[in-house]
Parts: structure tokens; C-alpha cells; sequence
């Protein structure tokens, strides 16, 4: 691929599978021209180490979107004041207060409740029997009703709730006018839950973020409605779909799937298996700006152009995992970049020694 000419992105691929490109990529051109539908052309990073350098160097800004034609997959740029837009410290002190609502502690107490309600739902698949449908049945009402219940919202508002986050995340689902009219529902709804928590305080997520500050700040109203618009968006399709892929890829994997059953202490190390193998979509993060000239993947990316990472790319790295494209439940390397590059998991780094159980190439 010639290195000036961009190359029409996202690449197509088979269902979960990656496409093809992105190892030649990672082995020839790691950081590579595309164009998106919308907005200008970019970098592609595809190794693990670009990935991480560019999500989380602050010589790459987001915010810098807003004065650009963003590189994108839907007609409409990202919101102004969406937290994704932000850089520090901005950013930090949005994240802070956020954080102050989900401690652990916070997280802890709202298990039971979640398990409550996918229990409920795997209980309404086992009565539907063999029409029961996995998406419609429990992948997209588990994260609605979690967030619903998060956010205090009624049950019979739920539905809305629903069309309200695909109008933000479908490419495909609703005119520009119908996805701009349900946006501007969601942010008046929120608002409303926002005014009621101001009149009633209560002991929920709303009301800590309400009551969230630091020395000098607290949120304003219009971060507080961003912000849960944010998590509705950011939480839901995200969730149903990984939901999904995940149960898909373990029934392509039955020898795996019966040894997970056997020992249920080892779901949470399959879930970081999961997440790393499995893409998420098949294109990329939102856009990062250079602030000034950075050497990326052995390419001068120029102030003012910019990069985008491809996080499943990243995450099949032949130089950081062991046979990437081998599925392992059991896997304990490297720290995936399925949440970008501020997540961090317990897996200790590759060691030398890992010895692949996998068949398919010389490790
Ligand atoms: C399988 C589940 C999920 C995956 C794979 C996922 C993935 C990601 C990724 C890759 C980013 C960073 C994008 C970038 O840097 O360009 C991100 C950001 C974000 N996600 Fe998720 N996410 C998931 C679930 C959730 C859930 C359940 C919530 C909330 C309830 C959520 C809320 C957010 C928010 C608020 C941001 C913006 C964070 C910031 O700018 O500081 N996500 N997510």
C-alpha cells in the first residue's frame, strides 16, 4: 500500500475475525494512511506499543477535534462537551469527580442487583426455550436495565431510553433528523432526572454525582447531564454486544467453554481472555491531534495531523502476546487495551519463558 495513499477504512472482515491487513500492517507500515466516511484522513496505529503511546501521551490531544474535521464514522462530530473530548486537566477533574461515584465500594453493592437481574433474564430465556433470542432477550435489556436502575430511571421509561442511546451510536438506524431529535431527547430526560434529584435527594449514582466535588468544584449542570448521557452511551451498546461475541466465540471454542464450566473461578481471567480476542467493532477510537511532531511506529506524525489506534490490531500483537490469534482462557500475559490505554489488568508482562499450548505458529 502506498504510504501516501489512504486506504478506505474500516477494513472489511468476516465476522469476529480481523481483517488480514492489520498483520501485514503491524509487520510492514504500522502506522498507515486511511479514510474514514467522514472527515479527513489519518494515521492508523496498529501495534500495541503506538496504541499505548498515542492514547495516552499528552503531546495528543482530543480536544483538538473540535477545530478539525474530525475523522469519523457518523455524519455528526462528537458532542462539544462529551467527556471523550476532553484532555487535562479538564479531563482529570471530570474522571476524579465521576470516580468518587464508582468506588468500590459502590461497585460491591450494586453486584447482587446486576446478578439479580441477569438471573431473572437467563431465567425468561429458559422458559422461552428454543425461541428464546440471546440479543433481544438478554444482551441489550441486561446493560439498559443496569443502567436504568443505575440512574434511578423508571421502568416504563425504558424503551425510549433505549432508542435514545442507538440514535448515538447506529450508522445505519435513523435519519440524521431522527438521530439529532432523540439525542436532544436524551439530553432533556436526563436533565429532568437531574432537577428531580436536586428536589429529592436520594442515596444513588445521580445523587453522588450531584453531591461529587473537590476543594473548588463541582460538576455543572450541563457535565452532570453529558456525563450520564455519556455512561447510558458509552455502557450500553458496548455491553449487549460484547455480551453477544463473547457467547458466540465460546461456542466456537467447546473444549475451552466445558473447562470454564468445570472451574467458575477462573471466569474473571477468561473475561480479560475475552476481551482482548474478541473486537469490539471493527473500526477504531475516536481520533487523537498532534500537538507537535511525535515519532509514532518510526513515522514523523506532523503537529496538527491525526492518529487513530485500532485496538483489536493492538491486541493481536505477535510481539506482545503468544500466539494472538489463538483464543486461551488461560492466558496470563500483557495487559489488553480493550478499554484503550488507562486500563490495566493483574496479568503479569509476557515472561520469556510462557510456553504456547497452541499448535499454530513457532512462538
Ligand atoms: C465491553 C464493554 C466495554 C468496552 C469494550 C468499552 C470500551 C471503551 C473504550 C475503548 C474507550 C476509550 C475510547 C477511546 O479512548 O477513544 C471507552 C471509553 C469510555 N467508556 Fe467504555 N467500554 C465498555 C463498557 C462501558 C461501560 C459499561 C460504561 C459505563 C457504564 C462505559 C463508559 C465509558 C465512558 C464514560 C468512556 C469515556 C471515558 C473517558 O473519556 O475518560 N464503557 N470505553
Amino acid at each position: 500500500m502506498p504510504v501516501n495513499q489512504p486506504a478506505t477504512y474500516p477494513f472489511t472482515a468476516e465476522k469476529l475475525d480481523l481483517s488480514p491487513l492489520y498483520s501485514t500492517l503491524r509487520k510492514e507500515q504500522p502506522l498507515s494512511r486511511i479514510q474514514l466516511p467522514y472527515g479527513e484522513p489519518a494515521w492508523l496505529a496498529t501495534r500495541y506499543e503506538d496504541a499505548r503511546l498515542v492514547l495516552s501521551d499528552p503531546r495528543f490531544s482530543r480536544n483538538e477535534s473540535l477545530r478539525r474535521d474530525e475523522p469519523r464514522m457518523r455524519s455528526f462530530p462528537t458532542p462539544p462537551d462529551a467527556l471523550m473530548i476532553l484532555d487535562p486537566p479538564e479531563h482529570t477533574r471530570l474522571r476524579r469527580l465521576a470516580s468518587k461515584a464508582f468506588t468500590v465500594k459502590r461497585v460491591e453493592d450494586w453486584r447482587p442487583r446486576v446478578e439479580r437481574i441477569a438471573a431473572e433474564l437467563a431465567d425468561g430465556m429458559l422458559t422461552k426455550g428454543t425461541h428464546a433470542d440471546l440479543v433481544t432477550d438478554f444482551a441489550l435489556p441486561l446493560p439498559i436495565s443496569v443502567i436504568s436502575a443505575l440512574l434511578g430511571v423508571p421502568f416504563e421509561d425504558r424503551g425510549d431510553f433505549h432508542v435514545w442511546a442507538e440514535a448515538f451510536i447506529s450508522t445505519t438506524k435513523y435519519t440524521e433528523e431522527e438521530a439529532a431529535k432523540h439525542r436532544a431527547s436524551l439530553t432533556a430526560y436526563m436533565a429532568g432526572l437531574i432537577a428531580d434529584h436536586r428536589d429529592n435527594p436520594r442515596d444513588d449514582l445521580i445523587g453522588d454525582l450531584v453531591a461529587a466535588r473537590d476543594e473548588e468544584d463541582r460538576l455543572s449542570e450541563r457535565e452532570l447531564q453529558t456525563m450520564l448521557s455519556g455512561i447510558l452511551v458509552g455502557g450500553f451498546e458496548t455491553t449487549a454486544t460484547q455480551i453477544t461475541n463473547f457467547v458466540y466465540v465460546l461456542l466456537a471454542h467447546p473444549e475451552q467453554l466445558a473447562a470454564l464450566r468445570a472451574d467458575l473461578d477462573r471466569i474473571p481471567q477468561a473475561v480479560e481472555e475475552l476481551l482482548r480476542f474478541v473486537p469490539l467493532s471493527i473500526g477504531t477510537t475516536f481520533a487523537r491531534y498532534a500537538l507537535e511532531d511525535v515519532e509514532v511506529g518510526g513515522v514523523t506524525v506532523r503537529a496538527g495531523e491525526p492518529v487513530m489506534v485500532a485496538l483489536h490490531s493492538a491486541n493481536r500483537d505477535e510481539s506482545v502476546f503468544t500466539c494472538p490469534h489463538q483464543l486461551d482462557l488461560e492466558r496470563r500475559e500483557a495487559a489488553h487495551v480493550a478499554f484503550g490505554a488507562a486500563y490495566t489488568t493483574a496479568w503479569a508482562p509476557r515472561s520469556p519463558g510462557w510456553n504456547c499450548r497452541w499448535p499454530c505458529a513457532p512462538c
